[in-house]
């Protein structure tokens, strides 16, 4: 199997290391729909940085967590051999010898201090400041949290999220002191953090989407692809990176492989909404619970038969919430647009909604 190299993301990357030239003083959001390639251009990122920065990368995917010590496990990479007192002492430490840490480094001793505390939040952040503190003094500091919804809905005495949110705005607006960098796929949570009062002015959102179709030409170029090969991914995966790297691995039979990830797409909407059609299709949104059906849901889908997205205004608010939950479809909530996850999605649509027609 071919060796698939890291493509591209030129403008991304040029737009955060502009962040990254200037001193702290928003938080970033970084958005975009599901497998457009996040992850794996922060990872590109921090391997290329200069030595200038110390990166700290946290990824709260598939982490489960519902209480502070589960947070705290998460957030903090516990240091068994060190025993320092003193945070200062123990960040000049990790200057001399910072290799790939996956979180914030921690002596044991400090660690078990904070797990052992009644407010834990409190001393947690306060150590995240100390250090942060001691590390700019040589480097500058770079947090990034990977699915930070993962912690979007946790309430330990508040929510949780919002702690996060005014310890980044202390790192970043008023303290200056460290670059802050959430990602997130789940466009409802975005919607939320951009509408959110307490983050106006203080954060700002960059867009990671899939691949243009100029980048999706040349990427498959790499690869050998002809030109009839070319326009077959482009009309069938846009530029998803995750999917077109699905066709260059699948060697010669690239139509059918092509027609095979479109079936499996229509199979899953079909699916949603036969569950629709039996029993109403069931969201949750905050206490709400909202029922859909299939006429609902078809009525909406409908818009998408001759156009490529839609202005998020345009969809009934019950089936924009479910289809996005459903991963269906994307709301862009700078641009105020909703399209869907991808151009398969988007194929797969059509497709069903042509069946239901005949
Ligand atoms: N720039 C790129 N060059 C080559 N391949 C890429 C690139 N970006 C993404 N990919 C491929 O797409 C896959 C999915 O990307 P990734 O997991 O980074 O997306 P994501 O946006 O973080 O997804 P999620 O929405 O699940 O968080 C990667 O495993 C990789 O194979
Ligand atoms: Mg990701």
């Amino acid at each position: 199997m071919k060796r698939i190299e890291f493509y591209d993301r030129k403008k991304e990357i040029k737009e955060i290391m502009n962040i990254l030239d200037t001193e702290p003083s928003l938080i970033t959001f970084i958005y975009g729909p599901i497998n457009s390639g996040k992850t794996t251009m922060i990872s590109h990122l921090i391997e290329q940085l200069p030595e200038d920065y110390a990166p700290f990368y946290i990824n709260l995917r598939g982490r489960f967590i519902t209480d502070y010590e589960d947070f705290l496990n998460v957030l903090f990479e516990i240091d068994e051999k060190g025993v320092v007192d003193n945070v200062t002492e123990y960040a000049r430490s990790i200057l001399k010898d910072m290799g790939n840490v996956s979180g914030i480094p921690i002596p044991v001793n400090l660690f078990e201090q904070i797990f052992e505390k009644k407010d834990k939040s409190k001393d947690m952040f306060k150590y995240m400041e100390q250090f942060f503190v001691e590390i700019s003094k040589k480097r500058t500091p770079v947090l990034i949290i990977d699915e930070l919804q993962v912690v979007g809905d946790i309430k330990i005495d508040g929510f949780l999220i919002y702690k996060l949110f005014n310890f980044f705005i202390r790192l970043t607006k008023e303290l200056h002191l460290c670059h802050v960098f959430a990602v997130s796929s789940d466009s409802l949570f975005i919607e939320q953090v951009y509408s959110e009062a307490m983050l106006q002015g203080r954060s700002r959102h960059l867009l990671v989407d899939d691949f243009n179709k100029e980048i999706t030409m040349d990427f498959l170029d790499e690869y050998g692809f002809t030109d009839v090969e070319k326009e077959l991914a482009w009309n069938y995966c846009g530029g998803k990176p995750i999917y077109l790297v699905e066709l260059v691995n699948s060697g010669e039979n690239r139509k059918k492989k092509a027609e095979e990830m479109l079936g499996m797409r229509i199979g899953q909407i079909e699916g949603l909404i036969e569950d629709a059609r039996e029993f109403g299709y069931r969201i949750s949104y905050g206490d709400e619970k909202i029922i859909l059906s299939e006429e609902h849901i078809l009525k909406n889908l409908e818009k998408f038969r001759d156009r490529d997205y839609l202005k998020a205004s345009e969809l009934s608010k019950s089936v924009k919430l479910g289809l996005i939950k459903a991963n269906i479809l994307f709301l862009d909530s700078v641009k105020q647009i909703i399209k869907p996850q991808s151009q398969l999605d988007l194929l797969a649509i059509r497709e069903v909604m042509k069946d239901e027609k005949n």
